[in-house]
């Protein structure tokens, strides 16, 4: 069994993906050439906005925009622990300061109530200034993003999304991509829609914010590719990239569909998934449960080593505990929800492949 099996989508498109690969070796544009621009095209129209800029991961499609912004030193931004590291990582590289709010302990998302909490009391504090909120919508399913857009405007804060679990998701109609001021996803070949290699994209209906992202990607030029305008970084796709993602396009919504189907048979024996709400529509890039405690927990893993059943712990140390992160003078105890579910998660096989006989020995071994 695979904790996620890219052997079987790679059969469906091998052939017309070395088609476009041989027409790659012909014409030798590797980095940006046609098919960069027309997987843009197509992103863009898949996600329903203006503007899908591509650029050589998740982390840089989340560090772009905070650059095209100016976010530095003394900047606050909001966003969650319970992540991957790169969320916060890029607000620490750039010398802002990563301000955290705990999550739900139903969707593992950011918490609404909490997040004004913690931006009313940045200000009240004064040391540092309230700038943007970056949501993570984990293991596929979105934040929520009408309340997040309406605190946004009440403090006049910028957002991106970080979506590099949730491309192909959903509110009602509205999906991934479309939300807060700029959304950024990864092609990281784990992703619901991966390369591979690395990769990533951003999206925003913004003409001015697109043209400056555009230009950041590449070391901040735009007419004159030796004459830089603005500090940039190398931030782009190349062409070999955005071939495997336009033949994982053709059959990305059979998969979504296919990933549906698992979920929805795990969670006829199982109630202690991460919570779906109502008219939201997840990626499902990660399935994963919470046991009672963390002695429960390690026990499960431990049963399912036993009979052979991967599974991965999504994440095992909320970021205010790495060691990296200590400066920020966070402590045990900050975050309760994001502690108490690092102890207690355990992420379980999920791709579109999975058979319901190899869901069905999941559910034995763990009821056994
Ligand atoms: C929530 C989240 N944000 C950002 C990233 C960074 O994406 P990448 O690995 O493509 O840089 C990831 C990827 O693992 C992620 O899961």
């Amino acid at each position: 069994m695979e904790f996620l099996d890219l052997k079987t989508q790679q059969k469906r498109i091998r052939k017309p993906l070395e088609k476009r690969l041989n027409t790659i070796l012909d014409h030798g544009a590797y980095i940006m050439g046609p098919e960069v621009h027309e997987l843009e095209e197509k992103l863009a129209e898949y996600c329903g906005v203006k503007h899908a800029i591509s650029c050589s991961s998740g982390t840089d499609a989340l560090l772009i925009p905070l650059m095209a912004w100016g976010i530095g030193p003394g900047d606050a931004v909001f966003t969650t622990p319970f992540t991957y590291v790169a969320t916060a990582e890029v607000i620490a590289l750039l010398g802002a300061t990563p301000v955290f709010v705990d999550v739900y302990d139903s969707t593992f998302n950011i918490d609404c109530e909490k997040l004004e909490i913690a931006i009313q009391e940045t200000i009240k504090n004064g040391e540092l200034k309230p700038k943007a909120i970056i949501p993570v919508d984990l293991f596929g399913v979105p934040a929520r993003y009408r309340l997040i857009e309406s605190i946004a405007k009440k403090y006049n804060l910028k957002v991106i999304e970080d979506g590099a679990q949730s491309f192909g998701a959903s509110i009602g109609e509205k999906k991934v991509g479309t939300f807060g001021d700029i959304a950024a996803t990864s092609f990281y070949p784990a992703k619901p829609l991966g390369c591979y290699g690395d990769g990533g994209a951003m999206f925003t209906n913004d003409d001015n914010l697109a043209e400056q992202c555009k230009a950041i990607r590449i070391h901040g030029t735009s007419s004159d590719k030796y004459n830089s305008e603005v500090i940039g970084l190398n931030g782009r796709l190349d062409s070999m990239q955005a071939a495997v993602l336009l033949e994982k396009l053709t059959i990305f919504d059979e998969e979504l569909e296919m990933r549906n189907k698992v979920n929805d048979y795990y969670r006829q024996f199982l109630n202690n998934a991460q919570y779906i709400p109502n008219n939201y529509h997840s990626a499902h890039a990660l399935f994963s449960i919470t046991l009672g405690s963390h002695k429960k927990r390690e026990e499960l893993v431990e049963k399912l080593k036993k009979n052979n059943i991967p599974n991965v712990i999504y994440y095992k140390y909320p970021i205010h505990l790495m060691k990296g992160f200590h400066y920020l003078g966070y402590k045990n105890g900050d975050f309760p929800i994001s502690e108490n579910l690092s102890q207690t998660i355990v992420s379980l096989p999920m791709h579109p492949y999975l058979s319901e006989i190899e869901i069905d020995s999941i559910i034995n071994t763990i009821k056994k």
